[in-house]
């Protein structure tokens, strides 16, 4: 009899189970604590099967989320003999149409992340085929469908969740008895897959996916996610009515299944955005401090109006119960955040400033005003450009730059026949260039000019000149493809030497979570990394956080706000406008249309809402920071 997964759950230190979720849900701290447990599931289960010398028959997913278990799962097999000889996997779906050897393939990927590197017989790999002709997939589909009922069907399903709420490609308006069928993708998972495909235009319309109906005739189903954009998704499909509009939400019905969420993606859950509604919770200065703002948004009060009755009819006589009364705990979380506000970032005496961009245009776009203000105060600021961005350069950019310095030429060097078929050639590599073609090394070469001749003007209008730009071009970042390799020695020992060479007084870092490909998030890692290092020679900075383009700081997070004036602000779009490649429609516009000079100026005049809402000073437009703690 398959055991109950929510019981079996071994909740560590590290992993919280939530009771109030129609679908158990374990959170894990980290993604690779969530691997790590999801990873033991199956090593658990194939170990088992095989002991007993039956196969075990595994629904496996693609995707970014799976690949911390499937790297733990080819660990257990090289370290500790996990053997899969005896291990039949059935594949959630493929584009259709599809070549399987195309670097886009869930082949390719299934292949190049866990079937190259374990020792499953190739007889026992299943996977939805995109590479056959419109009239026969259905028969495709009916015999797919077959050959899991054949084997005795699904033991353990795996799977991701798209923001559509889909599970394999079980768009919205998919039905719960659905099997393996050709779908149309919806446009938000389109628009997600965008960047693994070089541009949203060469992503497929079409998939052959299992249906909702096959996956949850498995017995057994574990659910993940990761980051913050799947945060709202994961409350709809554990928390909310089911409904064929999130397909996940059919998991409620199953028996069997668990969600398994990082902090990031748990973050919408009632458990955990409001925990106080839901029972008792272990009070701490933190949570309080986010309850009370929490409560001034319900009742429409800023912080200093708050009244008992307030507390009491919203679910917060606890803090009451604790504080004795409302007056203290309203003063001190008020206090906290007037504090916070910071006009001189540096304080007054000149001080040596790094910022740390993950993207040639982080900076500006998210602590603009700040580095402006940082300048204007006669502070040494450096601004540390981490990668060069170029893969998110359209084509028709580089084309446009190739011109100019074609012309150039002609113009001045006519006679440098070289040069001018050179440049002729470079024109006709970007001409002949095929959808999802990978650039060569020269043509990442030239973005990479682009982005970089772009970050000295925009750093030039917030007053940092260019002797003072470092870029980095650390080598994590240097595949030419969205999927970058982890953090080196040799990326860490790059910034390491940086803050050698400036030994600042304080740094800038993009603390993000939210970042759709995971850049930011490695760089931080990088400067911690560093930062460590260097904290044995007495090198040893204030360490500021900021958040990347998509999201701010919520309000109780925020530990330092900088106001910024009208004019401050104008002079930031500036900055931002001189980034022309990454305007009007940027390569990787994540799930926000709104281009990034407006996200930016939306957010910080949001914020200075926030604050003005609380009763705080009001103020045109407010950049927030938090300090490093040891956590992101
Ligand atoms: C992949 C699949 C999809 C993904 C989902 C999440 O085989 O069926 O449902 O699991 O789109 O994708 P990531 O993990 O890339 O966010």
């Amino acid at each position: 009899m398959a055991t109950d997964l929510s019981r079996s759950v071994h909740v560590t230190p590290k992993s919280k189970f939530v009771r109030h979720t129609k679908v158990p849900t374990v959170i894990f701290e980290t993604s690779s604590e969530l691997a790590k447990y999801v990873a033991s599931v199956v090593a658990d289960l194939v170990r088992s099967k095989n002991e007993a010398g039956v196969p075990t028959i595994l629904g496996l997913p693609t995707g970014s989320t799976p690949l911390g278990v499937y790297r733990e799962l080819i660990r257990l097999h090289n370290e500790e003999q996990l053997d899969f000889s005896n291990v039949i996997t059935f594949n959630l779906d493929e584009y259709w149409p599809m070549d399987p050897d195309s670097i886009h393939s869930y082949h390719k990927f299934m292949h190049e992340n866990f079937f190259d590197h374990v020792n499953v017989k190739p007889e026992n790999i299943h996977i939805p085929r995109g590479d056959i002709a419109a009239e026969e997939v259905d028969s495709f589909c009916e015999e797919y469908e077959r050959s899991i009922e054949k084997v005795g069907g699904l033991d353990l399903q795996l799977l991701g969740i798209g923001r559509s709420g889909h599970i394999g490609f079980n768009e919205p308006g998919s039905a719960r008895n659905s099997l393996t069928r050709l779908v149309n993708l919806d446009p938000v998972t389109r628009r997600d897959a965008a960047s693994g495909f070089f541009g949203e235009d060469n992503v497929p319309h079409h998939a052959i996916t299992m249906g909702v109906g096959s996956i949850l005739s498995a017995k057994k189903i574990i659910i993940m996610a990761l980051g913050e954009h799947k945060a709202s998704v994961v409350k709809r499909a554990a928390e909310a009515e089911v409904t064929d509009e999130v397909s996940a939400s059919f998991l409620q019905t199953h028996t069997n299944s668990l969600f398994a969420v990082d902090s990031a993606a748990a973050a919408e859950l009632t458990a955990v955005k409001t925990p106080w509604i839901v029972g008792n919770i272990e009070w701490t200065p933190q949570l309080e401090k986010k309850a009370v703002i929490w409560l001034t948004k319900e009742v429409g009060k800023p912080l200093l109006k708050l009244e008992t009755e307030d507390f009491l009819h919203n679910h917060l006589h606890q803090l009451i119960h604790k504080h004795g009364s409302v007056g203290q705990i309203r003063q001190r979380v008020f206090d906290e955040l007037l504090e916070g506000i910071c006009t001189k970032p540096a304080g007054v005496d000149p001080k040596r400033v790094i910022v740390f961009s993950p993207h040639p245009d982080d900076d500006v776009i998210s602590m603009g005003g700040t580095l402006i203000t940082l300048a204007d105060q006669g502070h040494d600021v450096y601004i540390a450009y981490m990668t060069s961005g170029n893969i998110a350069v359209f084509d028709h950019d580089a084309l446009r730059h190739i011109d100019f310095v074609l012309e150039f030429h002609k113009l001045f060097h006519p006679d440098d026949e070289a040069t001018l078929s050179h440049l002729q050639n470079l024109k006709q590599d970007i001409d002949s260039k095929k959808a999802g073609d990978l650039d060569t090394p020269e043509m990442l070469g030239i973005k990479g000019l682009i982005r970089k001749t772009e970050a000295t003007a925009g750093a030039e209008v917030a007053g940092v000149p260019e002797e003072r730009l470092r870029f980095l071009n650390l080598p994590f970042y240097q595949t030419g493809q969205v999927s970058k390799k982890p953090i080196g020695e040799e990326d860490i020992a790059i910034v390491a030497d940086l803050l050698r060479e400036v030994n600042p007084h304080q740094i800038y870092v993009a603390g993000d979570l939210s970042d759709p490909h995971g850049t930011h998030r490695v760089c931080a890692e990088a400067v911690i990394n560093a930062v460590d290092v260097v904290a044995e020679e007495g090198i040893a900075p204030e360490f500021w956080m900021y958040r990347g383009a998509w999201e701010e700081y919520e309000p109780h997070e925020i530990e330092r706000a900088i106001p910024l004036s009208p004019e401050v602000v104008l002079r930031k779009r500036e900055a931002i406008f001189k980034h022309e490649s990454q305007k009007d429609s940027a390569f990787y516009p994540g799930s926000d249309k709104r281009e990034f000079w407006v996200r930016a100026e939306d957010r910080t005049r949001n914020t200075a809402t926030v604050y003005n809402d609380l009763g705080l000073p009001e103020y045109f437009a407010i950049e927030a920071f938090k300090h490093y703690h040891g956590e992101l």
